[in-house]
């Protein structure tokens, strides 16, 4: 029986498939990992795959899609069943598909900015998590800052802040704001296979925190 991951975030852009696409990528080279794309039809996640199949490098990854809240936890319970994770691209808006993603994984990443917009575009989501928590206690959710520019004091003081706010833990490892994210994702790569040794090194280590996360939750 696998790890069910979820990503969720109801801002748009905030880099949910970003996050989905290279932590796939990264368990894949590890174990068999399943990517299921629930925010369709937009399907960044499953263009990705398709690119990736395309330049041969699936491995042990599945990636494949969701149209609706049923067909998502159909097909999360059985790729659960045969993968040692399973990674779900969640959609931009608040729907059954997100509480869903909510109480079924073991660990709910929330790809966020330190931006105030973000943060306030976060607020909604943090009260549908608190329901999700009325139905399964255990919900465990946490921010992965993406963009971080942690040299400035307003980023790190925005995110203090937020964790404060928002009432939501935060991962230690942070993503810059990096070329190398987007010009992998278009060509169906992660970072890792991408020469940019910084952006290889931070999310290795996010990599590294995201196993310890699921270890601790046991
Ligand atoms: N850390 C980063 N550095 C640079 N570019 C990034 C970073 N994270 C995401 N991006 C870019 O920002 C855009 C949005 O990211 P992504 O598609 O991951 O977000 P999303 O939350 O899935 O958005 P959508 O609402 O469109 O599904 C993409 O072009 C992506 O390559
Ligand atoms: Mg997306």
């Amino acid at each position: 029986m696998g790890r069910i991951i979820g990503i969720v975030q109801v801002k748009g852009g905030a880099g949910r498939s970003t996050l989905a696409t290279n932590l796939a990528a990264a368990l894949s080279m590890e174990a068999p990992t399943a990517l299921i794309d629930a925010d369709v039809p937009q399907g960044t996640s499953v263009s990705w795959g398709v690119l990736r199949e395309r330049a041969g490098r699936m491995g042990q990854l599945t990636v494949t899609g969701a149209a609706d809240h049923r067909i998502l936890v159909s097909k999360a319970r059985e790729l659960v069943a045969t993968h040692s994770y399973v990674i779900i691209d969640g959609p931009p808006r608040l729907a059954e598909v997100i509480r869903v993603i909510l109480i079924m994984s073991r660990l709910c990443l929330i790809p966020m900015g330190a931006s105030a917009a973000e943060i306030w575009a976060t607020s909604d989501l943090v009260r549908t998590i608190a329901e999700a928590r009325n139905r399964r206690l255990d919900v465990n959710a946490c921010i992965v800052w993406n963009r971080f520019r942690g040299y400035t004091r307003s980023a790190r003081e925005l995110g203090e802040a937020a964790e404060q706010e928002l009432g939501l833990p935060a991962l230690q490892s942070k993503l810059g704001y990096r070329v190398a994210y987007s010009e992998a994702m278009a060509r169906g790569l992660s970072v890792a296979e991408w020469p940019d040794k910084q952006a290889q090194v931070e999310f290795a280590e996010l990599v590294a925190e995201i196993k310890e996360q699921l270890k601790v939750q046991g």
